[in-house]
Order: C-alpha cells, then sequence, then structure tokens
C-alpha cells in the first residue's frame, strides 16, 4: 500500500496514548490513562501525569505496534503532539517521539493538538470537507475553530473566557458529590431527571455579548449556588434534575454558537470533538439542530473524542499524504501552542 504508515504519540495531558493509522485507516490505538491516580486529587496534577507517562510510554508504543502488526522501521513518520497542553506532560511525548525518530531514520511531525482532535473524524467518517467548522470541547479546551487547511491553517473563531466545558462537568459533578471524572456520572444522573427543572444561566448569548466566545463559570457557580441553597433549607439534593438542568444549559449554548457559526461562515457541516462530545444529551442536541440547518454533523466515536494517539496519528498521516514538511529533531514542546 502507498498510503503512509504513522505512528501518532499524545501525552498533552493525563493519557498517553500511541496510534498507528495506514492513510485514513486505524490500525492501533493504545492508551493508558493516569486519570485513576489523579481522581482522588479531584483534578489532573501536572507531575503526576508526567511521571506517568514516562512509565507508560515505551511500553504504550510496544502495544500499538504489536497490535497493528507492523514493525517500527515500516514507518513513514512519526508524529507527536506539540502542545498545547501540560509543559511537562509534553515533554515526554516530544522526547520520545525525537529518540524514535532519530534512532529509526523517519521523518518527525510535530502537530497541534486541537487540530488533530479534528482530523480523527477523518478515521470514522472519510475526508473532511475544507473548510471545517469544528467545535471542540474537553476539560482544557472549549473553542469553535474554522479550518480552511486541517493540517496547517486552524483558526479559531472563539472559545471559553474561564472555565473550559469539560471543567464545568467536573466542577458541577464535584459539588454534587459524583466523583471526578465528572462528565460521564452527570451524563449518567441526567438521564433520570428533568432537562427543564431548574433554569440555569446560558453565558455569553445575550444580543451584545461575544457570538463565538463561552463562558461556564457563571453557570458553576449558579448550580454550586443551588445547591448549597438545598442543603441549608435541609432539603434533599435532586441530583438527576441538577444534572438534566446543567448539561442542557452546556448543551445549548455550544450547539447555538456551533450552529450560528456554520451558518456565519457558510459551512455545511460540524465536527464535534473532545471528550465532551461523548455527551449524550450535546449529541442529541446537535443532531436536531444541524438537521434543521441543513448542516451536517459529523462525531467520532467516544473512544476517538477523548485524547488519544490516533488523532495524532491520523494528522501525521494526512501531513505526510499532503507532502508537508516534518519538523527538526530541535522540535520544542509547546505548552501555549496556539488554536
Ligand atoms: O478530551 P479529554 O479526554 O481530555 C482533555 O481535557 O483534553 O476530555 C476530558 C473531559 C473531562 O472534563 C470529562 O469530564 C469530559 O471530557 N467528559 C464528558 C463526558 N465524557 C467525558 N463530559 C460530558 N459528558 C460526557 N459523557
Ligand atoms: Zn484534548
Amino acid at each position: 500500500a502507498d498510503e503512509p504508515l504513522v505512528l501518532g504519540i499524545e501525552t498533552s495531558c493525563d493519557e498517553t496514548g500511541v496510534g498507528i493509522v495506514r492513510g485514513r485507516t486505524l490500525l492501533a490505538d493504545a492508551v493508558a490513562s493516569s486519570v485513576d491516580e489523579h481522581a482522588r486529587y479531584g483534578g489532573v496534577v501536572p507531575e503526576v501525569a508526567s511521571r506517568a507517562h514516562l512509565e507508560a510510554m515505551v511500553p504504550t508504543i510496544r502495544r500499538a505496534l504489536r497490535t497493528a502488526g507492523v514493525q517500527a522501521s515500516d514507518l513513514d513518520g512519526i508524529a507527536v503532539t506539540a502542545g498545547p497542553g501540560l509543559a511537562g506532560a509534553l515533554l515526554v511525548g516530544v522526547s520520545a517521539a525525537k529518540a524514535y525518530a532519530y534512532a529509526l531514520g523517519k521523518p518527525l511531525y510535530g502537530v497541534n493538538h486541537l487540530a488533530s482532535h479534528i482530523c480523527v473524524d477523518q478515521l470514522e467518517h472519510g475526508a473532511l470537507p475544507e473548510p471545517t467548522m469544528a467545535l471542540l470541547v474537553s476539560g482544557g479546551h472549549s473553542s469553535l475553530l474554522l479550518a480552511p487547511d486541517i493540517t496547517g491553517d486552524v483558526r479559531p473563531l472563539g472559545a471559553t473566557i474561564d472555565d473550559a466545558a469539560g471543567e464545568a462537568f467536573d466542577k458541577v459533578a464535584r459539588v454534587l458529590g459524583l466523583g471526578f471524572p465528572g462528565g460521564p456520572a452527570i451524563d449518567r444522573h441526567a438521564r433520570e431527571g428533568d432537562p427543564a427543572a431548574i433554569a440555569f444561566p446560558r453565558g455569553l448569548t445575550g444580543g451584545r455579548d461575544p457570538l463565538y466566545d463561552f463562558s461556564f463559570s457563571g453557570l458553576k457557580t449558579a448550580v454550586a449556588r443551588w445547591v448549597e441553597g438545598r442543603r441549608k433549607e435541609g432539603l434533599e439534593v435532586p441530583v438527576a434534575d441538577v444534572a438534566a438542568s446543567f448539561q442542557e444549559a452546556v448543551a445549548d449554548v455550544l450547539t447555538r454558537k456551533a450552529v450560528r457559526a456554520c451558518k456565519d461562515h457558510g459551512v455545511d457541516h460540524l465536527m464535534i470533538g473532545g471528550g465532551v462530545a461523548a455527551n449524550s444529551r450535546l449529541r442529541a442536541m446537535a443532531q436536531r439542530r444541524c438537521e434543521d440547518a441543513g448542516i451536517r454533523l459529523r462525531v467520532p466515536r467516544p473512544g476517538l473524542c477523548t485524547d488519544n494517539g490516533a488523532m495524532v496519528a491520523a494528522l501525521g498521516a494526512e501531513m505526510v499524504a499532503r507532502g508537508r514538511a516534518a519538523s527538526d529533531l530541535d522540535l520544542p514542546a509547546d505548552s501555549s501552542l496556539p488554536v
């Protein structure tokens, strides 16, 4: 096959991910997560993440190669998340990628984490039309991106001005005593609740507010106040109703702004990625609102929405296929890489 065989390494947060793709075909997606080690702190602890990446890196690379049934010497390139992310965590992946690239004599491709969250959808739904509109929502970011070229030109239209959407899920889950990470727990409890039970605020949706920016900190505070109020009065907290009403507010704002961005920019499809894209209510609401607006929705399966190595390999393979320049071996890990 002349489609590029690429190994991708992702260590921007708490998942050590190694993926292998041939063109747009996924061959292996090995993930080692340190999420359990962070659970007792209620959030990701950078030092803990770096150490866990260091321990998991080589075994995860070996596991991916074994699963894919390919030899490292057959690779056409090694791609790695260069940023944005936790500095120490990124450094582990970038150093490993350089070592393998140098030892094997393969080209190295440093990729942007957010661009790879977009590109991963190609593994599931085929080539992305360009320009692509993407809503990326995770524990670390909430952005609306317009990508004329997914391998090199990804433009932020808007982003959260305070908490990321996933962060809001995690904080509200903590208020409700549901543990970390909170998104999946809230999603589960919300199924038994009434999304119209409590009218929580929709941030930055006023007439004079920025069109594509998000704000979730006010929503988080509103939920915390509401729950505290109930407890002070000695009343039981209706966890399912709070979860459903909070989730409804997040999904409403995200889908409203994403559809608006598609319409404003004449883009007829929307890609949603990041860990929060796994949210069942967000998916359902986006599906309905996109259909109403004549927009085709593309959401990768949950395992590809959260951080993983396959997305890095997918973007790397796209770069190889398009003849993009490889990175130098002095590629820096850049925690504040834009987008
Ligand atoms: O993309 P990701 O794995 O890591 C980064 O933050 O980059 O996203 C993790 C975030 C967490 O905040 C988690 O609570 C959230 O995604 N999440 C969800 C769901 N599954 C994961 N949020 C809402 N509903 C879900 N089903
Ligand atoms: Zn991510």
